[in-house]
């Protein structure tokens, strides 16, 4: 595809002219959701073209057989997919009886917009026909922030050249297979199709899951914006249900169809009420309108952008990248419901099955944390409280005992569902993950009742799995962690991986210091989670001695720790060396070779110093990032983020920067050539943090303080964002010269900047040097 074709503007996002070899890339970039359901960037009208349709229910997936050659205990009985759902989006577009397919007319002043700031997608092009007719079309569409279960389409065509017939066949099409099946075997089962006036809907089931699921749709239409009656004609297939719809037009008039749609499922309904509740809502969408619906659209964005945006002046393209990441994110994901949680792709894709990752823990939590209500990162901590005897489950399947617990690499509902057992599965680091999305929480809120009423026992049962999986080494008598994958996905079963060795202590360490604070604090809780725990202090002293005498490889030659044992036993030749040919490796070499070579997929021992920057001091932070970072291919979209606040923080800007733009413009530049199968939503939070932790340098550690160290790219002339801190919403401006701070809020708040001190009154602002 060609890179580079979206135009820079500040809030929105823009393709002009034609192009086939953009179509699919485009639908990822320009795909819409609203946290419960999204949809990529599909045309209504048919296209013949390469196009790669998606719709998708957040919460409504599948679990396909896992596919291997030779079947090991221990593997996960499925893959979980994220479904491709039900269409309600499709309008087939006759002009007197000839088709609108962008594949096979000619196309001019093509351009479509995802405009950002208010939460819609529209396109607008002329076609002729090959049978000569000429028209332009201008479409609109939305999925409701407010109405989660709703979205609404405007679409208009004018007879440009020509007095005639448009005829709009609006759609449901339940028929929908997921390009990604591990034995092509078709999800849906067609339960009931409902047809009616100017509305109809179908009921569809998912198989062995049974999610149920009602698509509903309802049309309307005008002429010249008038509104007007028009005779339906009715076809119903076996799946699928069509109304076409033919209105006569003279040259120059305008006819326009108005489609709602809506889905909803039975997580959130009684099976047998789906098809009442779909049509309700549609009727409801009629009767607000498409302009209504379009208000409550741009408010809804704009209280979330309030607290979400971030401001950079002086560089648009940066500019776009920043706004591009936090619409993502907040289209996938709003925190209003503990059940869901953030795919790697979002709603925009099928690649990493719709399903939750140590992505959510590592990456997003932060980002929801400060832009958000406490409450919405609180729900992404139950949804893993809730997971939690499905991860005892799945330790008891691989032999733990006593409670202990191991989270999924790869999950819909609590159970380990990736097929690949040495890439994923082998990665046990997500365990400690669950215990850092509890740390950061705690100390970002304050929020400490979480830990006695809910995160205590997931931290106990993630301590046993700790204490149980690493061995004593007599060779090298300490404990060791033998055969596993660091989040460096190049390597694997690896013994002493040091980003997993250092989190399995520190989650023992963490166990025992949030035991001792309950204990004192919360004595009713401590007694309950113990009872039910059957926790002794002996254990807890089993605990503390792995911990205490944990292993960790160490070279004295570079004095820094070493990723695995054996890795300098690899050829260490500079990333710079590699040719562009050669890059990315994951699809130029072999997997063996890959395996044998020293590069680093994605931040693995510099994972460790970014979580746990303040246990390690700046010339350490230099050490391990000059020997790693040139090593490091950054072939995975979580990356250059880390590298980027890393770089800050050692005082590196232009490395900094550099791989910040990397990360902002990840997906629309395209830079691993994969945009086609989705964006990279979780990464995009990473993206956010390299401005909020990495440029700004915020902190907030164990002693709770919030702290600030700002720089700023030389490219900038100055940038903002905005943070929730404890229910206080603070803007902090940040120029080539100074700091602004402003306190938005009815409270003071102090904070450090640069180590000082200072004082915000409430509803004011303070201006440091720096
Ligand atoms: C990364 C993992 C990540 C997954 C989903 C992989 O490419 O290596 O760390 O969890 O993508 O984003």
């Amino acid at each position: 595809m060609n890179k580079n074709y979206i135009k820079p503007f500040e809030w929105s996002i823009i393709e002009e002219g034609f192009d086939p070899e953009n179509v699919e890339a485009s639908e990822s970039l320009f795909s819409i959701g609203n946290g419960s359901m999204g949809q990529r960037a599909n045309f209504e009208e048919d296209y013949s073209g390469k196009t790669f349709q998606g719709s998708y229910i957040g919460g409504i997936y599948y679990p396909d057989k896992t596919r291997v050659g030779w079947w090991k205990n221990g593997y996960p009985e499925y893959f979980a997919k994220v479904l491709n759902a039900p269409n309600w989006i499709g309008i087939q577009i006759k002009i007197n009886d000839t088709e609108l397919d962008l594949n096979s007319c000619q196309v001019s002043n093509f351009r479509r917009e995802l405009n950002m700031k208010e939460g819609w997608l529209s396109r607008s092009f002329q076609a002729i026909l090959e049978t000569g007719e000429e028209i332009q079309v201008e479409t609109k569409r939305f999925i409701s922030l407010e109405y989660n279960e709703i979205g609404a389409i405007e679409y208009a065509v004018k007879a440009i050249n020509f007095s005639g017939e448009i005829s709009f066949s609006p759609y449901i099409d339940a028929g929908i297979v997921n390009e990604d099946s591990n034995y092509d075997e078709y999800f849906w089962e067609i339960l009931k199709i409902v047809n009616g006036q100017n509305n109809g809907c179908i009921l569809s089931k998912t198989l062995k899951t049974a999610f149920h699921v009602a698509t509903a749709m309802e049309v309307s239409f005008t002429l010249n914006d008038q509104k007007v009656a028009v005779a339906q004609q009715t076809e119903v297939e076996e799946k699928s249900l069509h109304y076409t719809y033919k209105l006569p037009v003279f040259k120059g008039d305008t006819a326009k169809i108005y489609k709602y749609g809506s889905c909803v499922s039975s997580l959130n309904y009684q099976k047998e009420d789906l098809i009442e509740a779909a049509f309700k809502n549609v009727k409801k969408a009629y009767n607000l309108g498409f302009s209504q619906l379009l208000e409550s659209q741009k408010n809804s964005w704009s209280n979330i952008w309030h607290t979400a945006d971030i401001i950079i002046e002086g560089d648009i393209r940066a500019q776009q990248g920043i706004r591009f990441n936090i619409f993502q994110l907040n289209q996938t994901y709003l925190g209003t419901d503990a059940r869901l949680n953030i795919g790697p792709k979002g709603f925009t894709g099928e690649k990493y099955g719709g399903s939750t990752y140590w992505d959510t823990e590592a990456y997003c939590i932060p980002f929801y944390m400060a832009t958000k209500d406490a409450s919405v990162a609180k729900n992404l901590l139950m949804y893993r409280y809730n997971q939690l005897d499905k991860a005892i489950e799945n330790a008891q399947k691989l032999g733990f005992k006593n409670g202990a617990a191991l989270y999924p690499m790869v999950t819909m509902n609590g159970e380990e569902c990736h097929n690949e057992w040495e890439i994923t599965f082998e990665e046990i680091h997500r365990n400690g993950a669950m215990i850092y999305g509890i740390y950061n929480y705690v100390n970002y809120t304050q929020d400490f009742e979480y830990v006695p009423k809910f995160g205590l026992e997931v931290i106990i049962a993630v301590a046993r799995f700790w204490h149980q999986r690493a061995n004593f080494s007599e060779a090298k008598d300490q404990y060791v962690i033998l055969g596993v994958t660091g989040p460096n996905e190049y390597e694997n079963n690896i013994n002493n991986n040091f980003y997993t060795n250092y989190l399995a202590k520190w989650c023992i360490q963490y166990a025992a210091e949030c035991l001792d604070r309950v204990e004192q604090e919360f004595p009713e809780d401590y007694k309950r989670v113990m009872d039910k725990t059957k926790l002794t202090d002996e254990e807890i002293k089993e605990w503390l001695n792995v911990a205490e005498n944990m292993y960790f490889p160490f070279s004295l030659e570079h004095n820094v720790y070493l990723q695995q044992d054996g890795f300098l036993d690899k050829e260490l030749i500079p990333v710079a060396e590699l040719s562009s040919f050669e890059r990315p490796i994951n699809q130029k070499w072999s997997w063996d070779r890959i395996l044998r070579s020293c590069y680093i997929k994605q931040a693995d021992v510099l994972q460790c110093m970014f979580f746990f920057e303040n246990k390690f001091n700046k010339e350490d932070l230099e050490r391990h990032f000059d020997f790693y970072e040139p090593l490091t291919v950054h072939e995975s979209s979580l990356s250059p983020c880390v590298h980027s606040i890393l770089a800050a923080s050692i005082d590196r800007m232009p490395k900094a920067y550099e791989q910040y733009v990397r990360t902002s413009r990840l997906d629309l530049d395209d830079y691993n050539h994969e945009v086609h199968e989705g964006c990279h939503i979780t990464s995009m939070a990473g993206t956010w943090m390299s401005i909020v932790q990495g440029f700004g340098g915020m902190r907030v550690w164990e002693d709770g303080k919030l702290t600030f160290n700002p720089q700023i790219p030389k490219e900038w002339k100055s940038y903002s964002f905005t943070i929730n801190f404890r229910g206080n919403i603070i803007k902090i401006y940040k120029s080539q010269t100074d700091c602004k701070f402003f306190n938005e809020s009815k409270n003071e708040v102090v904070m450090l900047v640069n180590e000082k001190e200072i004082l915000i009154p409430a509803n004011k602002s303070v201006t440091v040097q720096c």
